[in-house]
């Protein structure tokens, strides 16, 4: 039986971890909103305190952010009457998922998660332990965020581009798990607003909690006003001509201005408007959205026992998805009553799939190819390559002439650990095999 209902689903998480600020809004609250308010659409919308867990471990920080990034997406207009809103840790049908997953996901795979590879590139650069001060909460994260949107069959997720890489694992997990206990899960997509793809931060960099570059999205006007004024810009005089390229109040001007105003900034740029004038039109034109969410925010503050309910409410809506899927999945997998229906003798189902190679583009630009099994294990893994042609290429002569072409790639490939599995699934997938 599966699952997958008729309206789209449309499901992002926040990390509780800070204060919410203008990235966040633009990337994530500002388009999970608007999203929310198309016909047709199911949302899911959730503070992702489990995960806050992984980075943080001073209590009242949590308990605060929370409060804060409910009380920012309720003031910019979401309507919990509308969507399910809750808070991750209210749904413990979650981490009972997340541990099925884990069953299902390679330990190479998790080793490649961006998140998990900084750290450990940070501590070989370092000359220290690979895994110095990095905990297994870190490692497993991609497998708690595939619990998450896999819990309700998520089709779309609102993502930044640094979690593409998490979206894509999530639909692996959704497969490998499929392929062994049937069809439960729908293999979601992530979406990527281009226009606000990475905001960048007082300092240039793109606007993130780890650089100290933000701007907090609930500042009063003058706090705002000041940070504004700390917008790195470069030394042209007032008159001379300035790169709207690489202009970081350009961009972030951009993400609140509509397609008019942005030209009318591009044409002051080249005409030479002052630096100081230019802080000024986007402390306005922020201003002007943000102003009329100050109030009802406040008042959440001020009240978190109203936030409170809101989210308790929300539980109940993600429950009464959560509870009889999770008891759909465990019996899939065998967690059934000693009494339900009569114990049968174990069959092992006949597998018919095929190993398969997959080519794709990461972040860095470069091109990589991949080698999963029949059940969706990874078996072998490229390193980045310069040219799709050079991917699609190797990939030919593997399929032709396993072992040797194995060989003769080795210095494209990843170290793999059991090569008489490369081996069998290449043979396989040999021309004249399939
Ligand atoms: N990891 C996401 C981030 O740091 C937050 C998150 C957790 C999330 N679970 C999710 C986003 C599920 C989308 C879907 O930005």
């Amino acid at each position: 039986m599966s699952p997958t209902p008729s309206p789209v689903r449309f499901l992002t998480g926040i990390t509780t971890s800070g204060t919410p600020h203008l990235g966040n809004y633009v990337g994530s609250i500002r388009p999970s909103v608007r999203a929310s308010q198309t016909d047709g659409v199911q949302s899911f919308y959730f503070l992702a305190d489990y995960h806050a867990l992984i980075k943080i471990d001073e209590p009242a920080r949590i308990q605060r952010s929370t409060l804060e990034i409910a009380a920012s997406w309720l003031a910019a207009g979401l309507d919990p009457e509308r969507v399910v809103f809750y808070r991750q840790s209210d749904v413990p049908e979650i981490p009972e998922l997340t541990w099925f997953l884990t069953c299902v996901t390679g330990k190479g795979v998790l080793n490649r998660a961006h998140a998990y590879k900084a750290s450990v590139d940070k501590n070989t650069a370092a000359g220290v332990d690979a895994d110095s001060d990095v905990t297994a909460g870190l490692f497993m994260y991609p497998v708690l965020m595939g619990a998450d949107i896999l819990m309700f069959n998520a089709h779309h997720v609102p993502v930044g581009r640094d979690q593409i890489q998490h979206i894509e694992m999530a639909r692996d997990m959704a497969n490998s798990f499929n392929y062994r206990y049937g069809q439960h899960f729908v293999a979601p997509e992530a979406v990527i607003e281009e226009s606000v793809a990475t905001l960048p931060g007082l300092d240039g960099r793109k606007m993130s909690k780890s650089y100290d570059n933000t701007i907090p999205l609930f500042s009063s006007r003058e706090q705002l006003k000041k940070l504004i004024a700390g917008v790195k810009t470069d030394s042209r005089a007032p008159g001379e001509p300035k790169d709207t390229e690489g202009s970081a109040l350009f961009q972030i001007y951009q993400a609140f201005a509509s397609a008019e105003e942005t030209e009318a900034l591009r044409t002051a740029y080249a005409h030479g408007i002052a630096w100081g004038d230019a802080k000024q039109l986007l402390l306005e034109r922020i201003d002007q959205e943000i102003a009329p969410m100050r109030a009802r925010y406040q008042h959440l503050m001020e009240n978190p026992a109203e936030v409170e309910a809101l989210l308790l409410t929300g539980a109940q809506k993600a429950r009464a998805i959560a509870t009889p899927f999770m008891a759909q999945l465990r019996h899939a997998v065998g967690l059934r009553s000693l009494t339900s229906g009569a114990v049968q003798a174990p069959v092992k189902a006949a597998k018919s799939a095929l190993p398969s190679f997959k080519q794709y583009r990461e972040k860095d630009g470069k091109f990589y190819f991949k080698l999963a099994d029949a059940k969706g294990a990874l078996l072998l893994q490229s390193l980045g390559l310069e040219s799709p042609q050079t991917a699609g290429k190797s990939i030919g002569l593997l399929q032709k002439d396993g072992a040797c072409a194995l060989d003769a790639l080795a210095d494209q490939l990843e170290p793999f650990a059991d090569r008489d599995a490369v081996l069998a699934a290449l043979d396989t997938l040999r021309p004249e095999a399939t």
